[in-house]
């Protein structure tokens, strides 16, 4: 099913977003990746799939703030195979915001990567989307249900694409799947310490942090195996988001 099918991943040449661009590739399809500053990683990361599959990746580069950018960079990634599959809504920032600091700079940022660009790429995805009974793939996080300590403008922004998630679900079905995934304590942050982390893995069932490809894995199944799934988040955090 794969074979020949296009998806598009934000913030795609990193951690998560360049794991998932492995495993997509992996199943057969052309990947276009999606950077903003990491371009030598991209490009990188462009040799290394495309030396497996020739001309199988192309990369973009934008400022998902810019709204302006995001039809431009939706009719890029299109133009590339003449077709789009898959959108991944994968690109965000993330950092403290506590609310007596927190500034319109960070709601502008923070709402901007995770809740506004993805409804604004969706929205110019759609016609292909559309057209090749696609999909869109969010990701969230299990802190859009459960507030994180001081991350209350990232914790927001993921609800509101938690939201549009399922609404756009509604809204553009029967032909586009929209589906999310909530990762739990998958890549550190830079700056995290040691016993934050020994406390966030001892609140995990299976106690131990996730992997990249955990994450990567469920939106390849969510790509091409849930067709009758659609409007739903699946939590992927080892139990982390049942802990009491
Ligand atoms: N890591 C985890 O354990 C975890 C946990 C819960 C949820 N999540 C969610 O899973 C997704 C992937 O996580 P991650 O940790 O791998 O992501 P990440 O490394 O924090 O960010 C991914 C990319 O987003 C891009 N980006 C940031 N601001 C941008 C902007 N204004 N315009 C365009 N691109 C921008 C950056 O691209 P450049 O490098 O090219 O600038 C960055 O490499 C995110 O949505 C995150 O919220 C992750």
């Amino acid at each position: 099913m794969s074979e020949n099918r296009v998806a598009l991943i934000t913030g795609g040449s990193h951690r998560i977003g360049a794991e998932t661009a492995r495993t997509l590739h992996a199943a057969g399809m052309n990947i276009v990746i999606h950077y903003l500053s990491s371009r030598d990683a991209a490009q990188k990361l462009q040799e290394e799939l495309n030396s497996v599959r020739e001309n199988s990746v192309v990369l973009v580069q934008a400022d998902l703030l810019s709204v302006k950018a995001l039809t431009a960079l939706v009719k890029e990634a299109h133009n590339a195979w003449d077709r789009l599959d898959v959108l991944i809504n994968n690109a965000s920032t993330f950092y403290r915001t506590p609310v007596n600091a927190a500034s319109q700079d960070q709601w502008d940022d923070l709402f901007g990567t995770n809740a506004k660009a993805p409804f604004f790429l969706s929205q110019a995805a759609a016609p292909f989307l559309k057209k090749t009974e696609g999909c869109i793939i969010n990701m969230i996080d299990i802190h859009a249900e459960r507030p994180l300590k001081e991350h209350t403008l990232y914790c927001m922004a993921k609800a509101s694409l938690a939201m549009m998630t399922k609404s756009l679900a509604r809204e553009l079905g029967p032909e586009i799947r929209v589906n999310g995934v909530a990762p739990g304590a998958i890549m550190w942050p830079n700056d995290l310490d040691d016993v934050t982390k020994q406390r966030i893995v001892s609140r995990t069932f299976l106690k131990r942090k996730g992997d990249a490809s955990d994450i990567a894995k469920t939106i390849l199944f969510l790509a091409e195996e849930a067709t009758y799934i659609t409007g739903q988040i699946i939590s992927v955090c080892g139990g982390r988001s049942l802990h009491s």
